[in-house]
């Protein structure tokens, strides 16, 4: 056995609470939801879970939008609920993270309601990004960065004498404005909010856009990531980091925290630091666009193993999350869809989707996502291989990326469907019979239930099982070495063994994807996993996992 922390080699299953479990029968899931499933994250065999915000919030964007850290929405239940629901999992020797949102609050969070009644030049305007507009009246915004959300970054206020007044800066919806990291305030609010949190037992956090703290006073330019400050190693936002890391160090117990932060390798290696936080989610190896392209996935591992080498940080593996279309449709997809989490308006058409195909290709690639060093994250529901719904009609959308685009972008709805745990017909046990659910289920999900695949030996459900099992019984699935085999074109092959003395006598297991068309040899061994029937070849869109010593 090793000492290395749980987190580094961990399995986290995110659960976007809304769409997990509904516990009270008001069609939106809850904290009480998500009690009443614990048992099947165990059985699923999963070490942690990170749940998505559930703390007080106007909901503009699901939650990312906190009015009070230090409280449960309504929508979701109470503190009791929470404490009940962290009991039950560490009963079940569950691990439970959760979302932490530091670059920005709600524009209604009782420090932006008060900056705006304070005026321009008071203390309480410090606390956000304010500045005066340019132009004769300061009616033009102060930069032309554009939100990420669409639309300007900037919104003038009215000032309290009733005038049009000051802009303030907001990177996502003008109701998430951001925060003024360059204020000690600010931090000593995040401490205080972190130990509300790590005292009542959490193991750890998700920090939101985790890349976006400190923004470049002067910038001027298009591109909203640019004003980031992030090569400086004396940059503001490593101070923060340490800081914040130094709460979690003063706690029993391995606390953690995963940065959300886009990236290639400059922006990775300008945040990533061993004494900030303790691991980031490796995007790019979900982003490569093209299934065939072996060349993207390789370099995006290659990337993470590069990290881990040159700042001791465990590699994060990820395909699917509450940003991001479903694994299943982009795969099934002959462009992915996949990238930034809000796509694009040069982003092509939607292609046509072969989910067949695509379900084919998530199971395959969950092989790769289960075999690599460090940690992987699991969205709810890609267990179960479902896919993004596209055909939400355009009413019900949510997403506050639809109304800040004009109509332009659909937005994330599609990835957020509640999940199906039984039954024929939608709420399929995910909510008592006839309620209607926050956002409405396709009516073709009854094979794709928990209960419909749970007896089933071949569905994605049992699948993922079974590779989580495998992945607990052989540590060179979770830790040591990644050594490349020869590989034909369209194929990713690499040979998985423990660091020496780490686990002895531990298995050696090769790892083969098939992401090309043409069958390719399989190495002789012990086929302990394979995401299709093989014999001594692997099909197209197929991988496996060959016990070769
Ligand atoms: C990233 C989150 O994952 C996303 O859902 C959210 O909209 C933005 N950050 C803003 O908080």
């Amino acid at each position: 056995m090793t000492n290395a922390p749980w987190w580094s080699q961990a399995v986290f299953y995110q659960i976007y609470p809304r769409s997990f479990a509904d516990g009270n029968g008001d069609g939106t899931g809850d904290l009480a939801g998500i009690s009443s499933r614990l048992d099947y994250l165990v059985e699923l065999g999963v070490d942690a879970i990170w749940i998505s915000p559930f703390q007080r919030s106007p909901q503009v964007d699901h939650g990312y939008d906190i009015s009070d850290h230090c409280d449960v929405d309504p929508l979701f239940g109470t503190l009791a609920d929470f404490d009940s629901m962290l009991a039950g999992a560490h009963e079940r020797g569950l691990r439970v993270t959760i979302d932490m949102v530091p670059n920005h609050s709600s524009d209604q969070h009782p420090w932006f309601q008060r900056a705006l009644a304070s005026g321009p030049g008071s203390p309480e305007r410090e606390l956000y990004v304010f500045r005066d507009g340019l132009g004769e009246h300061g009616e033009l915004p102060p930069t032309n960065v554009a939100s990420l959300f669409g639309g300007p970054a900037w919104t003038r206020v009215t000032e309290p004498d009733g005038q049009p007044g000051q802009w303030y800066f907001h990177l996502f919806a003008a109701q998430q404005p951001d925060w003024n990291w360059g204020n000690e305030a600010v931090l000593e609010e995040f401490r205080r909010v972190f130990r509300f949190w790590l005292d009542r037992g959490v193991d750890g956090f998700r920090i939101d856009a985790g890349d976006a703290l400190i923004k470049h006073p002067a910038y001027r330019g298009d591109d909203p990531l640019m004003p980031l400050i992030r090569k400086d190693p004396n940059s503001p936002v490593h101070r923060i980091y340490r800081e914040l890391r130094k709460v979690m160090d003063s706690y029993p117990g391995e606390r953690m925290a995963v940065l959300e932060m886009g990236g290639d390798r400059e922006v990775l290696t300008s945040l990533v630091r061993p004494d900030e936080m303790h691991l980031y989610f490796n995007f790019p190896f979900m982003h490569s666009r093209e299934w065939d392209d072996d060349k993207t996935l390789a370099e995006a591992i290659d990337l993470a193993l590069w990290m881990r080498g040159s700042t001791g940080t465990p590699p994060t593996w990820v395909t699917d999350n509450h940003d991001t279309p479903r694994s299943v449709t982009r795969y099934g997809s002959h462009v992915q869809l996949a990238g930034d989490y809000v796509p694009t308006t040069g982003d092509p058409a939607p292609p046509t989707t072969d989910l067949t195909l695509g379900t084919r290709r998530a199971r395959a690639m969950a092989l790769a996502l289960l075999s690599l060093p460090g940690a992987a994250y699991i969205y709810n529901g890609q267990e179960l291989g479902l896919p993004n719904v596209d055909d939400l009609p355009e009413e019900l959308l949510q997403d506050p990326v639809w109304e800040r685009t004009g109509h332009q972008e659909r937005g994330r709805d599609g990835c957020r469907i509640p999940l199906p745990w039984g039954g024929a017909e939608p709420p399929y046990e995910f909510s008592p019979t006839g309620t209607s659910t926050w956002l409405p289920q396709p009516t073709d999900w009854a094979p794709r239930s928990v209960a419909a695949q749970r007896g089933d030996p071949d569905s994605m459900l049992a699948r993922y099982r079974h590779l989580l099992a495998l992945r607990r019984a052989h540590p060179a699935l979770r830790t040591g070495a990644v050594t490349w085999l020869p590989r034909p074109p369209h194929t990713i092959g690499y040979e998985r063994t423990c660091f020496a003395g780490e686990h002895p006598g531990a298995a050696v297991i090769e790892v083969w994807l098939n992401l090309g068309t043409t069958p390719i040899a399989l190495p002789s061994g012990e086929i302990l996993a394979s995401s299709a029937p093989v014999t001594d070849t692997l099909p197209a869109d197929t991988a496996a996992w060959v016990r070769t010593r």
